[in-house]
């Protein structure tokens, strides 16, 4: 949900800014703007659209300097427009400021601005910063720190800012709380950033900031102070990120490269966290067996792609821990007055680590008292601050909108996590142990070989994309998997699609099913019943001429006269099988969007991460 940019040195700094914002266009990319000092004074140019429109403008009317903030814009209060695109500016244009976040209560700080005459262009909340801030000066604030501060105590929500002062060129502000901002110090020279990967190729050493923090960046040095004015001291962090894992490698677009790292992704997974004696390892993961032995209760709480890991997480715990598990989407959990004792482990699942809500979920469970584990991919990430322990997914920076390898690193997490909780309560054997690691050993290979059957399924989804509507439906394990293979087709390809576990079919929407309605099946086999249960669902949606295609072991000969195309995928244990399942399901939506034309890695409306409810 937006992204911003910084930057103040001895470089131009709205070429450093424009690639920053390209690493950070993912985060929304309804427009884009700029805001420099160069040596007349401030200058600001926006653009509605891609940042291309942007890149284009500032061909023909560039801008130089040395400070300057940059913005990448996902709307949320007023329309994709170039008024209400950031920067925004004050009534005197000293004051220019880019965010990324909600300022709840704008309407009222705004109404106050109006009475005292500031004249307002947007419809943005944004735009109450700068204007607070210029208010803050007239009223007498001794210094532009002090006026940040006023203005700052009076804003409610979530924020990240970058703000310039045309009465300090040398010098660029930068504040947080609630949205995530990371600061990266050069030499001679300061960033900021939403995220890291936007600035690792300028430097690795960042500093996170906290909620309720400002920051002034010289060519010096950065000094951080609370809201009261108080410095606060910092460690600087060395990122171990390397700039090329934020590029396209040669693939056509980030997903298609995301979902071919699995393999290696999940490898590297293994490695860390699988002795060679086949136990699992947990290095300084902050949660002892022995806590495990006495938990009666988890609650997991993620939200999209990372609610149908924590779907799949509750099968796989429960399966394995015989522990009492509960998911929840974060925007109900956290409204729903839940009722959980303190004894409850609350696990968040998240790729980015910024989600607003569930971060809430996280903050209010410990407000309870609750343990709270998160599953996630940022390190530095707010999430990963505010919990107790952190499984690290390690699945490297994921830049296509659409989460592929982050979900079956979740997956994979809950797997190892399962079978060592499992172990430390006795619910399963060392035996059981071992057999259970080298399955989900196999798993990198087995996704390798549906990679390699990528042509066959782009031919099925060649043949299928142009319906307005698809259904898919598994059982059990596979029944998160049909929701996430039906929330990749329609967030890349915009075809509705609706996932639905295989046995409530006959309870409605069976009714959808006609000769026109691909019904793609999972249906991949398993040690128990659930398998002849779902040929039983297929032979249904045979019956009413819906066209089938089924997600089918090798070699399994049972839909060859049911389905109209079967993508073969190699066996598996049930248990695991979803990590590869959805692979087939990703290219298929991939290769379905890619015969729609649209745009896979920036599908429309949507942005990466959302920080806001
Ligand atoms: O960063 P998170 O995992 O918390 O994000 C949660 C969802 O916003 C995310 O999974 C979203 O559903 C993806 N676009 C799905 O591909």
């Amino acid at each position: 949900m937006c992204g911003i940019v910084g930057y103040v040195g001895s470089r131009e700094a709205v070429p450093l800014l424009m690639a920053g914002l390209t690493n950070l266009e993912y985060r929304g990319y309804d427009s884009a703007g700029i805001a420099a000092f160069d040596g007349t004074g401030l200058i600001v140019q926006k653009c509605v659209g891609r940042l291309s429109a942007l890149g284009e403008r500032l061909k023909n009317e560039p801008v130089e300097g040395r400070v300057g903030i940059g913005h990448t814009r996902w709307a949320t209060h007023g329309e994709p427009s170039e008024i209400n695109s950031h920067p925004h500016l004050d009534c005197t244009g000293r004051i220019a400021v880019v965010h990324n976040g909600i300022i709840e209560n704008y309407q009222e700080l705004r109404a106050a601005l109006e009475a005292k005459g500031h004249q307002f262009i947007s419809q943005t909340d944004t735009e109450v910063i700068p204007h607070l801030i210029e208010a803050a000066l007239s009223d007498g604030a001794k210094s532009f720190e002090e006026a940040l501060q006023t203005a700052l105590k009076l804003a409610r929500g979530a924020y990240a800012l970058g703000i310039l002062f045309k009465d300090q060129p040398d010098r660029f502000y930068a504040a947080r709380h609630g949205s995530p901002l990371v600061v990266g110090v050069g030499k001679g020279e300061q960033f900021i950033a939403s995220d890291v990967p936007a600035i690792v190729s300028q430097t690795r050493d960042v500093i996170y900031l906290n909620d309720g923090e400002i920051a002034t960046l010289t060519p010096d040095g950065v000094r951080v102070t609370n809201l009261d004015g108080q410095e606060v001291k910092h460690e600087i962090v060395t990122v171990t990120l390397r700039a090329e894992s934020v590029e396209r490698a040669g693939f056509e677009t980030f997903m298609l490269k995301e979902i071919h790292e699995q393999p290696r992704v999940l490898r590297n997974l293994l490695d860390k966290h699988v002795s060679p004696d086949s136990s699992v390892l947990m290095p300084g993961f902050g949660l002892s067996p022995q806590y495990f032995k006495k938990l009666n209760r988890v609650m997991i709480v993620s939200c999209g792609t990372a609610y149908h890991a924590g779907m799949y997480g509750k099968l796989l715990l429960e399966n394995l821990t015989r522990i009492a598990v509960e998911t929840d989407l974060g925007s109900e959990f956290r409204y729903r007055d839940p009722k959980i004792d303190p004894g409850t482990l609350i696990v968040a699942v998240s790729q980015s680590g910024e989600t607003a809500d569930t971060l809430a979920s996280v903050r209010m469970a410990k407000s309870w008292g609750c343990k709270t584990l998160s599953i996630c991919n940022v390190p530095g990430s707010t999430l990963v601050r505010v919990s107790d322990a952190v499984f690290f997914t390690d699945a490297g920076p994921e830049i296509g909108v659409a989460s592929t390898k982050a979900y079956t690193a979740q997956l994979m997490a809950f797997g190892l996590l399962a079978i060592h909780i499992g172990l430390s309560r006795g619910e399963i054997s060392e035996k059981d142990a071992q057999t259970l690691l080298r399955d989900l050993q196999a798993i990198p290979d087995a996704i390798h070989y549906v990679l390699r059957r990528k042509d066959s399924i782009r031919a099925i989804a060649d043949k299928h994309h142009d319906g307005p509507s698809s259904l898919y439906l598994g059982r059990r394990f596979n029944y998160p998997t049909a929701l996430e293979g039906a929330l990749k087709n329609k967030e890349i390809s915009y075809q509705h699609a609706e996932g639905y576990a295989a046995g409530e079919m006959k309870h409605g929407p069976i009714a959808l099913i006609n000769e026109y309605l691909p019904v793609v099946c999972i249906c991949t086999k398993t040690r128990d019943e659930v398998y002849e249960k779902m040929i039983s669902n297929v032979k249904e949606v045979e019956a009413r001429h819906g066209k089938i295609i089924a997600i089918a072991t090798d070699g399994d000969t049972a839909f060859d006269r049911l389905a109209e195309d079967i993508v073969f995928v190699p066996p598996t244990r049930d248990e695991f099988s979803p990590l590869v399942n959805v692979v087939a399901l990703q290219l298929l939506a991939y290769y379905a969007a890619q015969a729609r034309g649209t745009d896979i890695d920036k599908p429309r409306n949507l942005a990466k991460s959302v920080t806001v409810e």
